[in-house]
């Protein structure tokens, strides 16, 4: 037993990374979701050890005591004083947990600033709608008028408020170091917000992690997102940037390779204008300032060939395949065509 609990001290051991550590939260909610947990946590274990501990001694002072001796203990059937205690103490457990849980779980569901407006009639909450499909993530921020996808941005020191749902099927929307999780569904919109005190330049990679906590097919573990959480200068900065690309498109036309097979084989689905409405595929404005390829492969231009090549060798059941998995929907590209789709993605930027 003791040696299972020293190999489960080593693996939780792994949780303590700041970029993905529930334990090691960075905002308001965060703290007081781990101050829930910790709460809890403590009173479970002093109930397991006292019932333990009676078990225990009951065990030692009842076992038979001489060997062939055959006396019967006397028996007790029904005790009020005994009934009442077991009634009562677990009740008073009960209310000292759950009172704080739904105190805390109705605050950090009050959306109710997402309304507020200034002089002008302008929106003053930071809100971003969030829509999980299989398997990706689709970021719009309506008060901004931009969109992204698979990269969250926030500025850190205010509420940022979220308008969740699903496009397809359910997912759950989990950024562990920071908050949550909350569910997304089809039918309908699930309201929470979430703080970032912490700028997540410092962290392994520059950013926090977002989970998509729901099983919802063969790709959900590989269904991450990235919170780049900013100072409130550079997040102006990068919503001004965002906006700038207004009408951005790739031109059927072009001299550049990449640029003309983008148009011909991926615009229908992937919009390069961080200002417009949804996409079917995942919006790639900024591609080449993110973190991650497809989500989790690391960012590099072999990665993305890897990927356009043949996306469900990564991500089993997304939608870049045809149904039957024989090729990605926009057929073989020529490894000429696919080199320069590559460097066009990767030269999506709107931080240089
Ligand atoms: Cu989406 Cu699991």
């Amino acid at each position: 037993l003791f040696s299972l609990l020293a190999v489960m001290m080593v693996f939780l051991s792994g949780c303590g990374e700041d970029y993905l550590s529930t334990l090691k939260p960075s905002g308001e909610v965060g703290k007081q979701q781990l101050n829930l947990l910790l709460m809890t946590t403590i009173i479970m274990t002093i109930v397991v050890v006292v019932v333990s501990v009676i078990y225990l001694l009951a065990f030692v002072k009842y076992r038979r005591s001489k060997v062939g001796e055959n006396v019967i203990p006397k028996q007790v059937e029904g005790s009020h004083t005994l009934e009442v205690i077991w009634t009562v103490i677990p009740i008073i457990l009960l209310l000292i947990i759950s009172v704080p849980v739904v105190i805390t779980t109705y605050k950090f569901a009050d959306v109710a600033a997402m309304d507020e407006v200034d002089a002008e009639g302008n929106k003053t909450a930071l809100t971003v709608n969030v829509t999980a499909k299989l398997y990706w993530w689709e970021f719009e921020y309506p008060n901004q008028g931009i969109i992204t996808a698979q990269e969250l941005v926030v500025p850190t020191g205010e509420k940022v408020y979220f308008n969740l749902k699903a496009a397809d099927v359910k997912h759950s929307f989990w950024i562990p170091a920071v908050g949550g999780k909350m569910d997304t569904n089809v039918e309908n919109l699930n309201k929470f917000y979430l703080e970032f005190d912490k700028e997540s330049k410092d962290l392994k990679d520059g950013v926090f992690y977002g989970k998509c906590a729901e099983l919802c097919g063969p790709s959900h573990a590989l269904m991450d997102f990235k919170v780049k959480a900013l100072s409130p200068e550079a997040f102006d900065a990068w919503v001004a940037s965002m906006k700038a690309t207004e009408g951005q498109v790739a031109d059927k036309n072009a001299v550049d390779l990449g640029e003309k097979t983008f148009a011909n084989n991926c615009l229908s689905c992937h919009a390069v204008s961080g200002v417009g409405g949804p996409g079917v595929g995942p919006n790639l404005t900024a591609f080449g300032d993110r973190n991650r390829v497809a989500g989790f492969l690391e960012h590099n231009e072999e990665n993305l060939k890897a990927w356009i090549k043949n996306p469900a060798e990564f991500k089993p059941g997304n939608l870049m395949m045809k149904q039957d998995g024989s090729e990605p929907i926009y057929g073989q590209l020529t490894d000429e065509e696919i080199d320069a789709l590559a460097t066009y993605i990767m030269s999506l930027s709107v931080e240089k």
